[in-house]
């Protein structure tokens, strides 16, 4: 019994199989319940006791070396060894797919390059961020609703003594890291900053509590209105094309004065009027005016030197224009069906 197991096992260790049913043919051969090994397992029920030991585990390491083979043959069907690899170098490699960037990294990008074409720098700062950098300095008066708890999402102080524990929130705009750019650099500032901002309000298709600017700033001497209309121009015909005009609209920002929004012709309908453009023919794309001369002072730059421009957007207003998206929510739901749509050099 012993020669026969040992004859088995080279047996098997020899064995090829040329397709599935070869294979399967082999297995019920040898694994199968009336296979050779099967009968060995009779066998070796009428062995005397003491012959049982020795034979028992050559017989149990016969049937795993057995069923090994069977799924190592198995493996080499479904997938080509390397042998027929080097057979065949005309052989077309493996497809390796490549992830796409997320639309709103693309479009995040897409602003950054524009703006660092005509000299802006890029900076970034905290999410979480004290009252003075995103209200005080920037001209919000302390009863202004735009402090209101149901728009800022406040932080409270561990400290049990501070008596002030609303003083620490998320931002609720980029423009706090302009506030830290224009107290620790000397004008002239050009800059955009790009981030993810916080408010607290009910999610829909046109809203959500996290979203992303880019707001720029530009600090020099003589700047002036007209500079910003052109940088802006600029900027949307490189968004949105060639042929895109712009409007500017009396509007209100407590660190601006005077302030105005943006609106490009709508991209969609081409300014016929449509139900994204709610018939008008423009789209709102952003917000912008001059900066208030007592925010400049309110961070230590002269202004009766200085005076600048700031705008800000929401990257994923610009997105849904771009891309046509009506509803906010798919880009914070990763569904790989809708991200796969976007391709970009950015
Ligand atoms: N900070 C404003 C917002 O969050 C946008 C803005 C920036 C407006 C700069 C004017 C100037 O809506």
């Amino acid at each position: 019994m012993l020669e026969k197991i040992r004859e088995t096992e080279e047996e098997i260790s020899l064995l090829t199989a040329d397709s599935e049913e070869v294979l399967e043919e082999l297995r019920i051969k040898y694994l199968g319940k009336k296979g050779v090994i099967a009968s060995l397992f009779t066998q070796f029920r009428e062995l005397p006791p003491d012959a049982k030991r020795e034979t028992g585990q050559l017989l149990n390491n016969l049937k795993e070396k057995a069923s090994a083979r069977i799924v190592e043959l198995k493996n080499s069907l479904s997938r080509p060894g390397e042998s027929t690899i080097i057979d065949d170098l005309t052989r077309p490699g493996d497809i390796i797919p490549t992830g796409t960037r997320h639309p709103l990294s693309i479009v995040r990008n897409e602003i950054i390059s524009i703006f660092s074409r005509i000299g802006f720098t890029v900076s970034e700062g905290p999410e979480i961020e004290s009252d003075n950098n995103v209200f005080t300095r920037l001209n919000f008066p302390p009863e202004h609703p735009a402090r209101d708890m149901q728009d800022t999402f406040y932080i409270k102080r561990h400290s049990e003594e501070d008596s002030n524990i609303n003083d620490i929130l998320l931002r609720t705009h980029t423009s706090s890291v302009q506030v830290r750019v224009m107290e620790s650099e000397k004008p002239p500032i050009r800059t955009i900053s790009p981030g993810r901002v916080f408010r607290n309000e009910a999610i829909s298709a046109r809203a959500h509590c996290i979203f992303h600017q880019v707001e720029g700033l530009y600090i020099d001497t003589e700047v002036s209105f007209a500079d910003l209309r052109q940088t802006l121009l600029f900027f949307a015909r490189e968004m949105f094309g060639e042929d895109t005009r712009i409007r500017l609209r009396p509007s209100f920002f407590p660190f601006t004065e005077p302030s105005a929004e943006m609106d490009v012709n709508c991209t969609i309908c081409g300014g016929k009027g449509c139900n994204v453009c709610k018939y008008s023919g423009w789209l709102e794309v952003l917000g912008c005016g001059m900066v208030d001369p007592a925010v400049l002072e309110n961070c230590g730059i002269d202004s009766s030197l200085y005076t600048g421009y700031a705008f800000g957007m929401g990257i994923e207003r610009i997105a849904m224009l771009k891309y046509q998206v009506n509803d906010l929510r798919l880009y914070f739901e990763n569904d790989i069906r809708f991200l796969n749509q976007f391709s970009s050099a950015f």
